[in-house]
């Protein structure tokens, strides 16, 4: 019989390392917290508190206890831009943006078309994400809203929160890749209307980059974006100087690549650029005024040599950033290491940022969940949801020695974004409920 009233939910406390960044490390000392042997209560999926573990257990005596004390409990990651259909391509060496495109990676997203394949894709998508302790992420979709629907359906049951859409082009690149900007708006209208807000899964009005697309169709990207609520936007923007050159060949009248999007209001708060690489002064001015996004790249833009990522140009502007792992330009769809690749990046160039671990974590995980705008995860607090990976480095592994001799918690961090692969992924929950 079911009861009358509703049980009230058992609490369960996760016993572990915790770090996590409730505040913005880039604006505050001391952002970063750490507790070595700390704990988070969760029930129905929320977080009830944080604290150290022997403070937590006197509050919630009765609470089940899972004993994670030599592993990290870290919130669930935040990749801001991955592409659905290219984790087949990553590893593709010896080519840059244009040529990466053309040679490797556009005929593997042609093969999209044919629906057993997107499903297959998808799934191994979707799985890889998880498996690396990514819990919510802006996806790049594909050219055909067919893969689309199967792609939200398979992201649907994946219980990850998703936000993705159609990816459209009708000039450059390759024919079977184009849509009409008629059709477009139509299949991207379709598809928002089914699936945002379903569940965990959100739209996105993805136009590919200025470069493959008309203005015609930038227009009818731009008319989707201002007819429904709370949509996401996102492209590319500034990533190699050859690609800069085209789009300025191609929009004669635009002072800037920005300004392409601009015109047709596809720059907002919900607006998410990749790159960005090679931004002007303005185009910085204005993606802080426009309260954009940046996804940041890092192993991208060096595996294809676009360039390092201006961070501290980025900062001074007051530009907002967040990592993305780019897969297949990235080399994995893992947010630690490209972490790690950020924190290079910064170190090589001429006027890089002094990134630490706590910088990183940030940028992993709260910086994305607010440009993404999800106000329920990032970080642990009472009342959001209990988005987290459990990092455990196997036995006998490098991580592992390297983290018995740890001098201090944030040298545990640092260690973990240099050497955590997926391998260290124990546990992966959303909501709660675990993946991994
Ligand atoms: N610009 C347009 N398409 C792409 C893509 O698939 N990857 C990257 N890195 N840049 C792009
Ligand atoms: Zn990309």
């Amino acid at each position: 019989m079911l009861p009358r009233y509703p049980l009230p939910m058992p609490t369960e406390l996760f016993r572990a390392q915790v770090f996590h960044t409730p505040a913005n490390p880039f604006e505050s000392q001391g952002a970063l917290e750490a507790l070595s042997d700390g704990a988070v209560a969760v029930a129905g999926g929320r977080v009830e508190a944080v604290g150290d573990y022997s403070q937590l257990h006197r509050s919630y005596p009765a609470a089940q206890v899972s004993d994670h004390r030599d592993s990290l409990l870290l919130p669930g990651f935040v990749d801001t831009h991955v592409h659905y259909p290219q984790l087949p391509v990553m590893g593709a060496m010896g080519l840059r943006l244009l040529e990466w495109l053309e040679q490797r990676t556009l005929p593997e997203e042609a093969r999209l078309a044919d629906g057993d394949y997107a499903r297959a894709r998808a799934g191994a998508f979707l799985a890889a994400l998880a498996r690396n302790g990514t819990t919510s992420a802006l996806v790049f979709g594909a050219h055909f809203a067919s893969a689309m629907d199967i792609f939200f359906e398979e992201a649907d049951r994946s219980r990850l929160r998703i936000a993705s859409g159609l990816v459209v082009s009708d000039r450059e690149l390759r024919g079977d890749l184009h849509i009409d900007p008629e059709t477009a708006y139509r299949e991207s209208r379709r598809l928002a209307g089914r699936w945002h807000g379903h569940d965990r899964l959100r739209y996105a009005v993805t136009p590919r980059f200025s470069l493959s697309c008309s203005e015609p169709l930038l227009e009818a990207c731009g008319a989707l974006a201002a007819e429904m609520d709370g949509l996401l936007i996102t492209s590319h923007l500034n990533e190699t100087p050859a690609e800069i050159a085209v789009v300025s060949d191609l929009f004669p009248w635009a002072g800037d690549y920005l300004e392409t999007y601009e015109r047709y209001g596809l720059v907002g708060a919900r607006s998410l650029y990749a790159h960005d690489v090679h931004p002007t002064e303005s185009e910085l001015d204005r993606l802080a005024a426009a309260k954009a996004t940046v996804c940041h790249c890092a192993s991208s833009n060096t595996f294809i040599g676009s360039g390092l990522f201006p961070m501290r140009r980025h900062l001074d502007s007051g530009v907002r950033f967040a990592l993305g792992t780019d897969v297949g330009a990235g080399t994995g769809p893992n947010l630690l290491k490209e972490g790690l690749a950020a924190y290079q990046a910064q170190m090589l160039h001429e006027h890089g940022f002094p990134l630490d671990a706590g910088h990183l974590l940030y940028l992993a995980t709260a910086a994305g969940a607010r440009a993404l705008d999800l106000a329920e995860v990032g970080w642990f607090a009472p009342g959001m949801s209990f988005d987290a990976v459990v990092l455990r480095a196997p036995e006998e592994s490098t991580l592992a020695e390297v983290w018995r001799h740890s001098p201090s918690a944030q040298a545990t961090l640092s260690a973990a974004f240099t050497l955590a692969g997926e391998e260290s992924v124990a546990e992966v929950y959303v909501a709660g409920e675990r993946l991994v």
